[in-house]
């Protein structure tokens, strides 16, 4: 079937459940899970009951789609991703994105976890992604056979989204910087040198992720907005080896931040 058919099919599925359509779409990375236990009214589906969704291999990720009301608004969140890294595919999460757009969702806010490149953000902030590099060359729309693979990406990250996404975490008194997000393949850590050249070249953060679903997502029409949870400093910034445990430990403090956020952007919306 194809990628339309088989999320119709699994919107469909879900639809028969919640009943009613959805207007936003999330994907929480790692540590960040606790937001989808916010939801109200949540139906839960685990990712293996849903055609053409994978099951994530990292640790920290759930693997679960998250349908309820959150400060009014209908959401869908999809609590874990899977990563290009896993098994080398960038297109491992266009079945849930598109999945997503066919419950109704008209904008996705992406959220991963981050390494900061700039010493006045410190790990345990957010930084809004203004803009992204593709470090990896890798773009999820290789092997799209129609035109519509030319996707233009100059306002990749929505204006207005960005916008609100900055008053509500003024609203909520919770500090947001904003920057480039550059993704690396991983899963291995970036080397000094590689977070010096990415310095170089204009990132504010590095991670893993997002950048080939911010991609899908634009191709499928969505509106994107973005969020980096800071985790720690780039590598060689600090003596310190980093280490996924950090990752998870230290993204716990930011998913709080992250919520409040989140809450307000939706508040200011219903
Ligand atoms: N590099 C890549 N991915 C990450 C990092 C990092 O420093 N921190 C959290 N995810």
């Amino acid at each position: 079937m194809t990628t339309k058919g088989l999320a119709q099919d699994a919107a469909q599925r879900i639809l028969d459940k919640v009943k009613e359509p959805v207007t936003v779409g999330m994907v929480l990375g790692s540590g960040l899970g606790a937001l989808a236990d916010e939801v109200e009214n949540a139906h839960r589906f685990a990712y293996s009951e849903l055609p053409g969704f994978p099951v994530s291999s990292v640790s920290s990720h759930a693997s679960e789609l998250v349908v309820g009301t959150l400060m009014g608004v209908r959401v869908a969140i999809l609590a874990g991703r899977a990563h290009y890294y896993e098994k080398g595919d960038a297109t491992v999460m266009k079945q849930p994105l598109a999945t997503l757009r066919a419950l109704g969702c008209e904008q996705v806010l992406l959220t991963n976890a981050a390494g900061s490149l700039r010493v006045e953000v410190a790990p345990g902030n957010l930084m809004l992604i203004e803009d992204h590099i593709n470090w990896s060359g890798r773009s999820p729309l290789i092997g799209v056979e129609s035109d519509d693979r030319f996707v233009g990406l100059t306002e990749v990250y929505d204006a207005e989204i960005r916008a609100n996404l900055k008053k509500a975490a003024a609203h909520a008194g919770v500090p947001l910087e904003s920057g480039v997000y550059t993704w690396f393949s991983g899963p291995n850590f970036e080397t000094p040198a590689e977070i010096r050249a990415a310095r170089i070249i204009g990132s504010d953060a590095v991670g893993m992720s997002t950048v080939p679903e911010v991609i899908l997502a634009r191709w499928m029409g969505l509106k994107v907005g973005a969020i980096s949870t800071i985790t720690n400093y780039g590598a060689g910034m600090t003596g310190d080896e980093l280490s996924h445990h950090e990752t998870k430990e230290v993204g716990a403090i930011g998913a709080e931040k992250l919520i409040k956020v989140i809450r307000a952007y939706l508040g200011a919306m219903a």
